[in-house]
């Protein structure tokens, strides 16, 4: 490309900066609140295996795509997929995948938030003992009264998104890259403390039965699709915001490499979550497709019932709540970085018209758990309809295009001397995967859900 902007952003310090913050993106919610539940209601084992093999096969080669296309277009992704169209010779509606992308990031954020202000109302329950000596039914109703009141969820939810607001409004900087550095560490710590408490629990093989016992009969065809569109959701891939990250790379750094650490560690994390809740789950005889508030009925007991366990709990929350901020920036940087770009606003405003959007489509999700509950559709919630929507069809159709872009239109030199691998091999087994392998994978997982195969 020989017209490169400068991007806006400035570059990451280094490559442990960049890893750092497309962890900070990837660990998160996804993984410690979706990837649980969601297990739990598609049956366990199977399901597990479908996610495992969509991080390998379908993930790993459009997260490599993705950055390569976002370091070598270096804007926000309406305008990176623009320039890298020209580069190909080939037509600008490549566009509308940006556009797909911010659209997806503010409608995944408006929920994200309303989750994330969970945890952070949890800290305070934590904080005030309201987990001691708690029995599954005390925790259960501790729950259910909270997501059945509006006004505090919609006070949790504003407290996250203006906490997102400053911090995206300075500027992806220090502040992010040292966050992550303790963040992590300390999530892993707690992880391995929780895992601790769960090998003791009498459910604990029941548990582990429960999530690596493949057993294809659970899993149905909608299941499938769920477990893809959690890959994406994980990695935080298929609407540009690794293009965005990307797009602030400096050109020496191994993009295969880096992409391959980062999924490995989230998918880590998602497994623990797992390992740790399903016994939590079995041992007080919980149902583990109670939903979205799963993590919250469980971890309070283990809490409640520790040596410990109040401290643990508070920063549990706390440290919960950092996650999901470093991923709530990345979900919103597109469509900051679009405002900046191309209608010229500044930083500041660019965030504060973003996240206020965000905002009120959060309201939709707090109503959804409360006076909109009755409103369904093909037996779905609202919040339940916009996470499908935006997990299972909007990132897997941006995953798709990702891969058709960079494996068909882009030529195989621009890439090669992108992702600079050092060996030919590893470049062919990439592109082989995101030629073939990854798009024919998500079509064909979108026919089966349509009934056509
Ligand atoms: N991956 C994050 C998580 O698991 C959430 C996230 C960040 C995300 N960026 C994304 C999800 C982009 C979808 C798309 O919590």
């Amino acid at each position: 490309m020989t017209n490169i902007k400068k991007s806006i952003h400035g570059e990451w310090s280094s490559r442990t900066a960049f890893i750092l913050a497309a962890t900070g993106s990837a660990v998160g919610l996804g993984n410690i609140w979706k990837f649980p539940y969601i297990t739990g209601e598609n049956g366990g084992g199977a399901f597990v295996l479908v996610y495992l093999l969509c991080v390998a096969l379908i993930g790993i080669p459009i997260f490599i795509a993705e950055s390569m296309m976002g370091r070598r277009g270096r804007e926000n992704p309406v305008n990176t997929m623009l320039n890298l169209s020209t580069e190909a010779n080939t037509t600008p509606q490549w566009q509308y995948v940006g556009w797909l992308g911010i659209i997806a990031g503010l409608l995944i954020l408006s929920y994200y938030s309303v989750i994330a202000g969970w945890a952070s109302a949890y800290v305070v329950k934590a904080f005030v003992g309201d987990f001691i000596n708690t029995d599954a039914a005390q925790v259960q109703q501790l729950f259910d009264q909270f997501i059945k009141s509006p006004l505090q969820l919609i006070f949790w939810h504003s407290v996250m998104m203006l906490t997102t607001l400053i911090i995206v409004a300075r500027g992806v900087g220090e502040g992010l890259e040292k966050s992550v550095r303790f963040l992590m560490p300390s999530l892993f710590a707690l992880l391995i403390l929780l895992l601790m408490y769960a090998m003791t629990t009498k459910g604990y093989f029941q548990g582990l039965h429960f999530l690596f016992n493949v057993d294809f009969s659970k899993l149905t065809g909608k299941g499938v699709l769920i477990a893809m569109g959690q890959a994406f959701f994980s990695l935080g891939l298929g609407m540009g915001c690794v293009m965005v990250y990307g797009a602030y790379l400096p050109k020496d750094i191994s993009i295969a490499k880096t992409s391959i650490i980062i999924a490995a560690v989230d998918t880590v994390v998602a497994l623990l979550a797992g390992i740790i809740i399903f016994p939590i789950v079995f041992s007080n005889n919980l149902n583990p497709s109670a939903g979205p508030g799963l993590i919250f009925e469980t971890l309070p007991l283990a809490f409640g019932n520790m040596t410990g366990g109040w401290l643990f709990g508070v920063l549990f929350f706390i440290i919960l709540v950092f996650a999901a901020l470093s991923s709530a920036i990345a979900l919103i940087e597109p469509a900051i970085a679009w405002l900046i770009e191309n209608r010229n606003l500044s930083r500041k405003l660019a965030s504060l018209y973003a996240c206020t959007a965000s905002w009120g489509l959060g309201l939709i999700t707090i109503f959804s758990f409360n006076v909109w509950s009755d409103i369904k559709l093909f037996g779905q919630n609202l919040f339940e309809l916009l996470d499908f929507l935006t997990s299972n069809i909007m990132l897997p159709l941006g995953g798709l295009a990702i891969a058709v872009f960079s494996g068909w239109l882009m030529n195989a030199q621009h890439s090669q001397q992108e992702l600079n691998l050092v060996s030919d091999n590893h470049f062919k087994i990439w592109h082989f995967l995101i030629k073939y392998i990854a798009p024919i994978a998500v079509f064909l997982v979108f026919l089966q859900v349509m009934g056509i195969i």
